[in-house]
């Protein structure tokens, strides 16, 4: 069942009903101010830290679950009806409701009773604020008389502090107002130099400032006691909890249409200008702001703005293929949501509170891999940031915060795999931009910035942390865990409530894994790669002898028959093998020692992926591993906590999914690799929306497994690494364009069935209009390509240069 549909023209999802399967929900903001936006109007503000500069409250696992937003109730005087256009929280039921969710802005409309109201949410480009555009028509015959209330509950900056220490927060609420603008001023009377205001562009009939006073004590947001009496009381926050709304009334003859324009925003001053006046707060850079958007055009060509911001961005890789579902995911939805998730790594959604999780070290560093060709100047950033994380023996802290980018300290290291994830975003970025003087770049350790070496430096510790750490058999020592966050073999956690990922360790240096081998033999190479472009043949040579010391011993001690085997536990038992009893095959050895090419000349790869879909294949996607665990395993961790089928025990990751795609086309399987990508891709479940119940849009963390009861349903959606690695799979390794040290590799594995498609690709400066043609249906293979006219040898196409559009006609065969 569809609870609304694409409309690709505008480049937006279009949800024809607010009670959707779950709240389905848009972010705002791709720079320091960012809001989360759902269908009714739910979601929370913040500037650049969800946990430290939150600016309006939103509470968690509520009831009913989303509630809390940007909600502008609409009064009507003639008949005492009050409604919100957005459903929630009012719940009263209206005429017309839609709900338009585009890239950067969220547009909801709601009918009821002779009146429409309109209300936009976006945040312009290089602005600390959310402007909100409400549009209130009178559909009648008849003149009407109505107010408009304005609501947002503000949360007292740190997040965490906001929901837990009552004691002192319900005492330290100030605000000031004037004229139409609510000035939130919590804590800057001491160390606070920052405030947040929400204005309105008229003059306003009234206001309130204390929730008290606007909802009633023992009301609810579905009836705020100052919109039942259909009257602000002017109430001025003096601690407990402070709010900001506005009334404005309205008289609207027959068709008439008014627009209103109102802003959130955050406001940061210099010490020495905090203040106008004892005690007063010094509004002038909030005026400059609210004067920016005075009028509706100033809001038409922000909007314009944005959509021209996009539009650039999306046209790095733009695809025309026949298959309308695969347009709008290559062309619109996967790069949204990898920007989303560049952005917020995995602080804020809805499955995420913006209080617990930093920016990972691995995340954020495969996050990049979806992003990097829409703005490589803030990939390279990141990549910085991340590395100056990096202790000196390679290791690296497992988080940071991105208020501070110092390394988290609760998290730790330990986490072995998280060292060899720099070396493919920094190869990323090099391949896109062909800027090696990065390499260059010093960077500190442990965010010392005493103690630093290159960023060149850091790629050769991170590659030798595994040679120095290698196991029994000689594969790398699983340490904390490796991507598999749950797989906790040296934990042996037994009291309730510790976390696996801090518990002390016990260090026998014995467990290892079988999915850190295949790692470093994926990324290996361009290691070696880099090396020789600086001239280091020796270094290149001796990295490449120690990934063929790998591969072997990933074939000697990594594979079990028909599969790849997943690690070694403390004890140096097999996991992953036929011989345990429960989780006897694992997807991501076979995901990554095949990608990496390991056993595709013995034939065994080949075993791997059939192994993968005789025993993991779902209809909904592939799952984690079989069969799943049953009961807790001291010596397996967090893994064997899920009910079976949930989350990492045999859950649907749609993050390694992709990566038996790109094993698949390694193997030249591509309908194969098609099916999975399309069994998982959110615009073919679309159909399936109420079993899958997150956004069609985009993809989900997990799918519940074949084990669990509810097989097919999604959560977490947003952010995952699933959004990068899935686009990585499509558009590099299934549509075959990628980006290479010198040039534009083009390589397609496609279902055979395929005639042909269109890509424009913009790299390194220039445009590339490639047109690929199937005539003989297969899969893989590329018999000729020409570069505008002339032929090609390879498949790799040096840059040109010019910054001019190329004609590249590929036929493959
Ligand atoms: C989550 C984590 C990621 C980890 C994965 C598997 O998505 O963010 O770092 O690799 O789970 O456990
Ligand atoms: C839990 C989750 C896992 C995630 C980890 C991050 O273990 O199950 O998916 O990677 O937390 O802290």
């Amino acid at each position: 069942m569809k609870f609304g549909q694409f409309d690709d023209v505008r480049k937006e999802y279009v949800i024809n009903t607010p009670q959707t399967p779950y709240p389905w929900i848009n972010y705002l903001g791709n720079e320091q101010f960012f809001g989360l936006i759902s269908n009714t109007a739910g979601g929370y503000t913040f500037y650049r830290d969800a946990r430290l500069r939150r600016l309006t409250r939103y509470r968690y696992n509520n009831i009913p679950l989303d509630t809390g937003g940007r909600y502008y109730y609409l009064r009507d005087h003639d008949n005492n009806d009050f409604w919100t256009p957005g459903w929630m929280p009012v719940k009263r039921e209206l005429d017309f409701y839609e709900c338009r969710h585009g890239l950067g802005y969220t547009s909801i409309t709601g009918e009821r009773g002779g009146i429409s109201v309109n209300q936009l949410a976006f945040i312009p480009l290089g602005y600390n604020g959310e402007v909100h555009r409400l549009t209130i028509k009178n559909t009648s015959n008849a003149n009407k008389t109505v107010s408009l209330f304005s609501f947002a509950e503000f949360c007292l900056w740190n997040a965490q502090d906001d929901m837990t220490n009552f004691q002192r927060n319900l005492s330290t609420g100030e605000v000031e107002v004037q004229d139409s603008v609510i000035y939130h001023k919590t804590e800057y009377r001491e160390r606070r130099n920052h405030y947040a205001f929400y204005s309105v562009n008229r003059k306003i009939d009234g206001f309130d400032t204390d929730r008290e006073s606007f909802v009633g004590l023992y009301n609810g947001l579905h009836e705020p006691q100052v919109v039942v009496a259909g009257k602000a009381s002017n109430s001025v926050a003096s601690g407990w909890s402070p709010i900001g709304s506005h009334e404005v009334k309205l008289t609207l003859a027959p068709g008439e249409e008014q627009s209103l324009v109102f802003i959130l925003g955050y406001v940061e001053i210099p010490e020495e200008e905090k203040w106008e006046a004892p005690s007063v707060i010094n509004k002038k850079p909030a005026l400059a702001m609210i004067e920016q958007f005075a009028t509706d055009a100033d809001v038409d060509r922000a909007l314009q703005e944005l959509a021209a911001y996009w539009e650039n961005l999306l046209s790095k890789y733009q695809i025309n293929s026949g298959d309308d579902k695969l347009n709008r995911m290559v062309n619109i939805w996967n790069p949204y949501q990898c920007m989303v998730t560049f952005n917020m790594s995995r602080s804020a959604s809805y499955f995420e509170s913006g209080i617990g999780r930093g920016m990972g070290f691995r995340d954020s560093n495969q996050d990049l891999l979806g992003f990097v060709h829409q703005i490589p100047e803030r990939a390279k950033e990141r990549i910085l940031d991340i590395a100056a994380t990096q202790f000196e023996d390679g290791s690296a802290y497992h988080q940071y915060q991105p208020l501070t980018k110092k390394g988290n300290n609760e998290v730790g290291t330990g986490f072995n795999d998280d060292p060899l994830w720099l070396i493919l975003g920094t190869a990323a970025y090099i391949k896109e931009t062909g800027d090696t003087s990065i390499l260059d770049e010093q960077v500190p350790f442990d965010s010392n910035p005493n103690n630093t070496a290159t960023l060149f430096e850091h790629l050769k510790r991170s590659f030798y942390h595994v040679i120095n750490n290698l196991g029994p058999h000689g594969l790398p020592l699983i340490g904390r865990a490796d991507w598999n966050d749950c797989l906790n073999l040296n934990c042996f956690s037994n009291e309730p409530g510790e976390s696996f990922q801090t518990t002390a360790n016990i260090e026998g240096r014995v467990a290892e894994s079988v999915f850190i081998a295949g790692l470093f033999v994926f990324v290996g190479p361009d290691f070696a790669e880099l090396c020789r472009m600086r001239g280091l043949e020796a270094e290149a040579n001796e990295a490449v002898s120690h990934i063929d010391n790998m591969r072997a011993t990933t074939l000697n001690h990594g594979f079990d028959g028909d599969w790849f085997l997943r690690a070694y536990d403390h004890y140096g038992e097999k996991i992953g093998s036929k011989e345990n009893e429960e989780g006897q095959i694992f997807i991501e050895p076979q995901g990554m020692c095949v990608m990496a090419g390991i056993g595709v000349e013995e034939g065994l790869a080949d075993k791997a992926m059939v192994s993968v879909q005789e025993r993991l294949d779902t209809k909904y996607g592939i799952v984690l591993q079989q069969p799943p665990y049953s009961k807790y395993y001291l010596n397996l961790g967090e893994i064997s906590t899920y009910p079976p089928g949930y989350k990492e025990n045999a859950g649907i990751f749609c993050h390694n999914n992709p990566w038996i795609m790109i094993a698949e086309t390694v193997l030249g399987h591509g309908d194969r690799a098609f099916e999975v990508y399309s069994k998982i891709a959110p615009a073919y479940l679309e159909d399936i929306s109420e079993i899958h119940r997150m956004e069609p849009y985009v993809y989900s963390q997990m799918i519940a497994g074949k084990d669990a009861v509810r097989h097919g349903e999604a959560k977490n959606s947003w952010l995952t690494g699933t959004a990068a690695w899935n686009y990585v799979a499509i558009t590099q390794a299934i549509l075959g364009i990628q980006a290479d040290f010198n040039g534009l590799k083009v390589d397609p594995c496609i279902p055979s069935a395929w005639d042909g498609f269109e890509i424009t690709r913009v790299f390194r400066g220039d445009t590339y209009v490639i047109k690929i043609s199937n005539p003989n249906h297969v899969s893989k293979g590329v018999k000729s390509i020409t570069l505008n006219g002339a032929a090609v040898e390879g498949i790799v196409i040096p840059p040109v240069g010019d910054g001019g559009t190329h004609e590249v006609v590929v036929v493959l065969g």
